[in-house]
């Protein structure tokens, strides 16, 4: 008897979607496109517009690749519009390309947990704490991990009670200080701001991406990343070798959206970073145990700054990082023995191992 030939694992990959990094999500569901093994998988392009409208998109992966000048999106002409998942018959799993609110926390996991299909990356909890400043910071302080000095500037608070907040800011922390919008990301929102005078304006600017408000006190450190990928088959989680962002700061304030996304940056990233041994090992177990406190599945990017005595203080874990074949988080698997194609079969792989539910 002859072996049926095996039928490829039909995974759907979404991407685009409601939030402000819509097209970065395009960009990398270009690159997933271009490197996924075809022999394996069938690969169903689905694009969220940006008003929330799901299509199956047709045509060359590339037209949405991030290319000087113009930012990629998903619309209605892009293709066959879907009413939902189930437009497109079965679909073992999919994968989650998307950035920011709808997509990076917990919205979109929460619907394929109640449809039952198995996706790649973290839960609904995981995502959604790390979606939200406040929350991932008090979730980290609360398992003992470093996060710097902060204030939560509340919606209510700000519209009814200004003078407060900004005492509370003059009063707990030092300047520079980094104000941004609890739920965002790509940078979108967030400004440095050098003295009193500068926080109102900043604040509303941060207002703009989410009511609820971070001002935290500037850190001085390097930028460092770490690559976080779930254990197989219920073996701890695996980091990668650290990476850097470094920042021309005679040319850049900081790492801001324009320095993230253009081609003319005064940011260029480096994997691995060229740390002392022991401080490596230390934000690597750093980026494990911040993976662990949310609760992570899958990946996860965890950014950290460390300061010139070698101290690592969390900024931020990031449940779907930028994920183009020249995003860091798959340079920094790069560095560390895994190429951009074995990456994705094996988030893939993770994601179909994990059933939904309460498992
Ligand atoms: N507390 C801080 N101290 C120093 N730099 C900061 C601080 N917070 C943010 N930054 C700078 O702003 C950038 C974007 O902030 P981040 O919190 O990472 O937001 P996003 O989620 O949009 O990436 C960081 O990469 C860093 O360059
Ligand atoms: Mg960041």
């Amino acid at each position: 008897m002859v072996d049926e030939p095996r039928r490829k694992v039909r995974v759907a990959l979404l991407f685009g979607g409601r939030s402000g990094e819509h097209a970065i999500s395009a960009a990398t569901a270009a690159g997933v496109m271009k490197a996924i093994d075809r022999e394996k998988y069938d690969v169903l392009p689905i694009g969220i517009t940006r008003e929330g409208q799901w299509v199956l998109t047709a045509g060359d992966p590339s037209r949405f690749e991030l290319t000087t000048g113009r930012l990629p999106e998903v619309t209605r002409e892009s293709g066959t519009e879907l009413v939902g998942l189930s437009d497109v018959g079965d679909v073992d799993v999919v994968f989650p390309v998307l950035h920011g609110p709808f997509g990076e926390d917990g919205t979109v996991q929460g619907l394929l947990e109640l449809a039952d299909v198995r996706y790649v990356g973290c839960g609904v909890l995981a995502s959604a704490v790390a979606m939200d400043k406040h929350y991932m910071k008090l979730v980290f302080a609360g398992h003992g991990l470093p996060v710097g000095p902060y204030v939560v500037v509340q919606p209510r608070e700000w519209e009814q009670r200004q003078a407060e907040v900004v005492a509370r800011v003059s009063d707990q922390l030092k300047f520079p200080v980094f104000v941004k919008p609890a739920r965002a990301g790509s940078s979108l929102g967030v400004t440095r701001v050098d003295d009193l005078s500068g926080l109102a304006e900043a604040i509303e600017e941060a207002r703009f991406h989410d009511p609820k408000v971070l001002v935290e006190q500037g850190i001085e450190g390097r930028e460092i990343e770490c690559a976080v990928l779930g254990g197989r088959s219920g073996a701890a989680p695996r980091a990668s070798v650290p990476g850097e962002i470094v920042v021309d700061h005679d040319s850049a304030q900081f790492y801001d959206f324009e320095e993230k996304y253009s081609s003319d940056s005064h940011a260029r990233t480096q994997a691995p970073a060229d740390l002392p041994a022991d401080v490596a090992e230390k934000v690597r177990d750093l980026a494990v145990r911040a993976f662990e406190a949310i609760g992570g599945e899958g990946i996860s990017r965890v950014d950290v700054f460390v300061t010139p005595d070698g101290e690592a203080v969390i900024n931020e874990i990031n449940t779907m990082p930028g994920f183009t074949p020249i995003s860091m988080y798959p340079k920094m698997w790069e560095a560390t023995g895994l190429t951009y194609p074995e990456l994705i079969d094996e988030l893939i792989q993770l994601a179909l191992e994990r059933p939904t539910g309460l498992r």
